[in-house]
């Protein structure tokens, strides 16, 4: 065969080509049920999980109830303020103390047999022991509820499954708090809207679709168009991309100029453009100058992800007479294309399962990040 000058030059093209992408981690690692083990341990068991905004429970007796990994948890705020966790579990018979996604309880009463416990998880009575059992007896027994770790940084609630874990959630943030966090007054965020759903689809590839934005022009053509970001300088346990925008993303492009004005005290690169973060392992939180949106992931199975979706303003921002009349087009905005990653996200998960290898293109370098540190993660507890 002659080998021509420009065949030659196509062939060290596609090379160059070739070599310009990277690969996604082996499709194993989307399907598999033991990776997903091995992901389990490696990854979810030993991080901090958000579960809700502290303005979400305000109030003494507020709860609420998350399911994480397999593990039903009740977060709730003390009669002295203090915001603890504890297993929904009843140390009778094990029965959960409440079905409730949330709500506001002085006491916590098994519905079983009505066994009780107050916000601090203490037994305070207990059915079937006898009527005559006093309250300081009932201490000796050593009966009361589970405590999880749970910590508050910046207005945000996280719990952490590990009993040995020995990092403050602060130290797991690391400079998000500075860099994203206070500077958008995340601690000043209420919480509107909520939905929880269960998706077919590994959770990692809803966060890849959270970090690049190659399919944004594509997938919603007409509910966002182009939107060019940077990536972040990224932590440890976190990394994301800033679109500087003057018009806010959150609004369909034909109704941005309907945005809420930015609330006082939020300034400098928070003010002027939309940090899109994730926090490991599933946490993607989307802080912009005047609304916070996050979709958390929470896996089941390698297959099956639960997905946590809320949408919070600014203190300031609900007091605005206009509020009731505005808000509901960025619901609209947000609930359609969250709808578009959903569906995407499911579908990919599809032609996967046919275990042929994929890969990122220069345009998708974040996601090509993440899918490079869930190895990384995976290969050290390998070698532990
Ligand atoms: S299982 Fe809860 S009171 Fe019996
Ligand atoms: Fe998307």
């Amino acid at each position: 065969m002659t080998i021509t000058t420009s065949s030659l030059d196509v062939r060290d093209e596609g090379k160059c080509l070739k070599e310009s992408l990277s690969k996604m981690l082996d499709p194993e690692f989307y399907t598999n049920e033991k990776w997903f083990e091995r992901e389990l341990q490696a990854i979810h068991f030993s991080a901090w999980h958000f579960v809700c905004l502290s303005t979400s429970i305000e109030n003494p007796g507020s709860f609420v109830t998350r399911r994480f990994l397999e593990r039903s948890v009740i977060v709730v705020r003390g009669e002295d303020g203090i915001i603890r966790a504890f297993l929904n579990t009843c140390r009778h018979r094990g029965a959960p103390l409440t079905s409730d996604r949330c709500g506001n309880n002085t006491y916590f009463r098994c519905p079983f047999h009505k066994w009780s416990y107050d916000t601090f998880g203490d037994l305070k009575s207990a059915p079937g022991l006898g009527g005559s059992v006093k309250r300081s007896e009932l201490s000796k027994l050593r009966l009361n509820l589970v405590p999880v770790q749970c910590e508050v940084v910046a207005g945000l609630v996280f719990i952490n499954l590990n009993e040995e874990n020995e990092m403050p959630l602060k130290s797991y943030l690391g400079s998000y708090i500075d860099n994203v966090a206070k500077p958008h007054q995340v601690q000043r965020m209420h919480c509107v809207q909520e939905k929880s759903y269960t998706l077919t689809t590994n959770w990692k590839l809803y966060i890849e679709v959270d970090m690049e934005t190659l399919h944004t022009n594509f997938i919603h053509s007409h509910s966002i168009g182009s939107q060019p970001v940077t990536p972040l300088e990224h932590g440890r346990n976190w990394f994301g991309v800033y679109h500087q925008n003057s018009l806010s993303p959150a609004l369909f492009p034909e109704k941005r100029s309907l945005a809420f004005s930015t609330p006082h005290g939020v300034t400098g690169e928070a003010a002027e453009g939309t940090h899109f973060c994730v926090i490991l392992p599933g946490f993607f939180i989307v802080t912009a100058p005047e609304v916070m949106w996050w979709i958390q992931k929470t896996p089941i199975s390698a297959t099956r992800t639960s997905v946590n979706v809320g949408y919070a303003f600014h203190d300031e921002t609900l007091a605005r007479s206009d509020f009731k009349e505005v808000a509901p087009h960025y619901f609209e905005r947000l609930d359609q294309v969250i709808l578009e990653d959903d569906q995407i996200c499911e579908y990919q998960l599809e032609g996967l399962r046919n275990r042929v290898q994929g890969h990122y293109t220069p345009a998708e370098p974040v996601a090509a990040y993440f899918s490079e540190l869930i190895q990384k993660r995976l290969l050290e507890v390998g070698n532990e």
